[in-house]
This record gives structure tokens, sequence and C-alpha cells, in this order.
């Protein structure tokens, strides 16, 4: 009998059937598409990734008769006590390159010198009756290469020989590996023992990795609009739950529930949930006081989804009216945010640059206010308003939430980037000068911001920002 069209197997890329290490069309089909490994991304993507990573990591050294040599480890589970683990999070670098959400998994890259090719190694857990009844399934190295379309999947254990071998096999030769913060420290002595035998050159793989990351594929963009709109309907939410009387961690479990219930995995990290003078402190994060009606909120959250983060900031009135310095300080902000969005447009400065330009924004509005004294300029108003918000503006965003952080914020931002712009003014409650009525309040505005070669576009528009929106959403709904 013939295989109907949509079954054929594309012999490099086909997705295993029955029950593996994690989920797959087959066995997950409300949560991943046909024909996709991870949600969004083909194998043949991540295959694309190792490719496009193995031809710039040589094209940097430039020197053909090298042999290379990449290793890039998975997270290793984190324990919080004996035996109890912290909520597992694959490292992004790994995840980038294979979709592989296994714990202590190891990618391999090996590139002879003077041959076209490489070859692609996985080692991973080998399947184990007993592990597999404590922790669930295992996919094993069989079922792993065609999982992950790599040439070759051997069992963990067998890595350190594995990598002695083929370095020894490699010289004169380059190993690729991150040695700072290393991901895995279980590998790290091992991994580097490696050098101690001489003509093998230690360079580190991230810049390369970063500079390919930050740049995001339309099927990574798609990704970033769901947890971008995930994160702005739960802080709606959130602003919807907020009356006096209720404590900042409810808010807090309002953000979780509402994120996790339409598909994120979980928060983007720790959320900030401030009332009143608390949002002074730029990372409050205990979220444990009473909310009063006569102060603002500032929540800065997001969302996990698919390994790809949300992060935003807003901050309301507990009473759902604005008073008059809450106004005035608000409008300030947002008036300078949505400012600040048309010049990454216009201009796709560094957001190095974007920072200065804040800095100007804020000291001149809080001037015109009467804020600031009138009679300084320049560098001292610049300072001025630096100290009222002594974060930078913005970061780049994705399966980080300060991600590819080996970019730099000096080059100038390009299409496919993922943004940060997030202004914000903390006036301390003993901050002498400023005016009485504006200390101990602190706002942000954070949005997420897509570069594209015409206008940006805002990931986060889902999230209300306007003064009336607001007033007409705060408190509306009954927990
Ligand atoms: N929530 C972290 C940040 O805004 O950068
Ligand atoms: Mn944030
Ligand atoms: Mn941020």
């Amino acid at each position: 009998m013939e295989t109907p069209p949509e079954e054929k197997i594309v012999p490099q890329f086909s997705i295993p059937k029955g029950i593996v290490g994690q989920p797959t069309y087959h066995t997950h089909p409300h949560m991943i598409p046909k024909g996709h490994l991870t949600c969004g991304i083909t194998q043949m993507e991540y295959k694309e990734r190792r490719d496009t990573l193995v031809n710039k990591l040589i094209a940097e050294v430039d020197n053909i008769h090298k042999n290379h040599v990449i290793v890039i480890p998975a997270a290793r589970k984190q324990y919080m006590s004996d035996k109890i683990p912290y909520v597992f999070r694959q490292n992004s670098d790994f995840f980038y390159l294979t979709g592989c959400l296994e714990p202590s998994a190891i990618l391999v890259l090996v590139k002879p010198a003077q041959t076209d090719t490489y070859k692609s190694v996985l080692f991973v857990h080998e399947k184990d009756a007993h592990a597999e009844l404590w922790e669930g399934p295992r996919s094993g190295c069989s079922v792993s290469t065609q999982l992950f379309s790599v040439d070759e999947a051997r069992p963990v254990e067998g890595f350190n020989q594995y990598l002695t071998k083929v370095t020894s096999l490699s010289k004169p030769g380059i190993l690729w590996y991150h040695n700072d913060n290393p991901a895995n420290l279980d590998i790290h002595d091992n991994i580097r023992s490696v050098l101690r035998h001489g003509q093998i050159a230690l360079e580190d793989p991230q810049r390369a990795l970063h500079q390919m990351r930050v740049i995001k594929s339309p099927a990574e963009i798609e990704l970033m609009k769901e947890a971008c709109y995930i994160g702005s309907q739960s802080v709606n939410m959130a602003m919807a739950c907020t009356k006096p009387g209720i404590s900042e961690r409810t808010v807090d479990a309002v953000l979780e529930y509402t994120c996790r219930q339409a598909g994120a995995e979980h928060a983007a990290f720790p959320p900030v949930v401030a009332g009143g003078a608390r949002a002074t402190h730029i990372h409050y994060v205990a979220n444990n006081q009473l909310l009063h009606k006569d102060e603002m909120l500032l929540v800065d959250s997001g969302c996990q989804r698919w390994m790809y983060n949300s992060d935003i900031s807003r901050t309301w009135p507990v009473s759902g009216k604005f008073s008059k310095y809450h106004r005035i300080l608000y409008e300030l902000v947002l008036t300078v945010q949505k400012r600040l969005i048309e010049l990454v447009g216009e201009q796709r400065p560094p957001l190095d640059q974007l920072f200065d330009q804040m800095c100007r924004l804020l000291g001149t509005h809080l001037q015109q206010e009467g804020i600031l004294p009138k009679n300084i300029d320049g560098n001292d108003l610049i300072g001025r308003a630096y100290r009222l918000c002594p974060h930078h503006v913005s970061h780049y965003l994705g399966l980080d939430v300060h991600d590819a952080p080996l970019v730099r914020r000096r080059v100038p931002v390009a299409s496919g980037m993922v943004v940060t712009v997030e202004p914000g003014l903390y006036v301390a409650p003993n901050d002498t000068s400023v005016p009485e009525e504006f200390r101990g309040i602190g706002i942000r505005v954070e949005d997420d911001v897509l570069i594209t070669d015409g206008e940006p576009i805002v990931l986060t528009e889902a999230c209300v920002k306007e003064i009336d929106d607001i007033e007409a959403i705060v408190g509306k709904h009954n927990l």
C-alpha cells in the first residue's frame, strides 16, 4: 500500500513515532505543529543553525590546516536541596542548536581540516528501564539520531573518552568551548584536560553563536509574538485583578496562572510586583506587602513559551484612578517611552545611544514639569536624569531575557532583533532634590519591539498603557 502523501518520510528529517524524552507532534499534537521538532522550529532549521555556526567559526580563524572540535553542553539539573530539583531550564545555546530538552546532553561538532563537511554527535542518556521508571521516558541513542537529525548519538558516559580521542586525532586543532560560566560543571574539567596535551587551542564559540541568536528567524519571530501576547494578556489580567487590600503576592500569582494556562512553561523571571515606594527598588521581588488605595503598583513580568521570553513592565494606580502627581510622572515616562520606540525605527541606533537619548528626554521633560531645576543643562541634566533612572533602557530579548549577551549594545539595531524599550523613573522617599509630592514613586513602562525593514513592531501592543485604558481595566475582575 502506498504511504499517504502527508506521511511520506523525508529520510534526513522525520520525527520518530512513539513516546520519546520530550514532546513531539505525535505525542503532543496540542503543543507542536506537524513536522516541527519543537513548537515552530523544524529539524531542518536546527540543522541549518549548526551549519551556519560551523562556517562562521571556521571563517573566524581562517586557517584551512586546522581541525575544529566544537563542544556545546546542555544545562545540568540543579538542586535546591537533597534530591529536590529546581524546574529544569535548558541552556539556550544548546537548545538553539539542537531543540533537545534533555539535561546534561552534549553536542559535539567535528570538522576536520580540508574537508567540506562536519560530523555532528549528540551525547544523550541511553535508555535505562530503572531510571525511566523514576524520571519518565528517555529518547535514547538510536531515536535521538533521527529525532535531532544528527549524524550520530552516543551515551553521555562515553563523552570524555570520545573527546580525548577526537582531539588527539585533530592536531593541530581548535577546541571551541565556552570556558566561562560553564553550562555543565560535571564535564568542565575533562573538557579542559584535552588542552594540556598541546597543539589544541581553546576558542570561544559564543560570540559567533550570539550574533546568530540576536537576529530572529521568521519562525522565531512567530514564537516571540506568542510569548509577548501571552505576557501582555497576563499583565492586563493583573491590572484587572488589582484592588486596595490585596497582596502583591496575589498579583504575582495571577501573572503566573494566566501565563501558564495560556501555554507558557513558566514566568520568564521572578516578577517585580511592587506597590508604593517599593517600586523605587528596581529589583524588588519579595512581593509580600499589601496594596493601598493611594499607591501605584509597578509590575515587571514576562513569560517563557517554548523557551522564548517576553519582558513587560507597566505601572498603574491600585485604586484604578491616577492621582494628579502620579499622572504627571506616568505621562512623562509614557511620552518618553513612545518617543524612544519612534527613534528606534527612525534612527536604528545602538542601544547604548538609545540610553543617552532616554536620559536626555527624561531630563528635558522633568525640567518642563518643574521637577528638575531649569538652570542645569548638558551633562548635568543627563546626570540628574540618570540618577532617577539608573538602569539601561534596552536589551535584546529571545531565548534569554537578557538575550545574546555577547552582542554589544554599541552595534546599531538591525532587522530581526527584538529589543526592549523600558525607561523608568524612581524617586526615593528621601530624595530631597525632587519636590515632595513626587517622592516615593517608581514607574517603568517596558515593551518588546521587533526591528523590521519598515516600522518597528511593538510585540506587546496588547498590553494596555494609555491612562484611559488603564483606568478602564483596573479592578474590573473579581478574583
Ligand atoms: N525584567 C528584567 C528587565 O527588564 O531587564
Ligand atoms: Mn523587565
Ligand atoms: Mn527588560
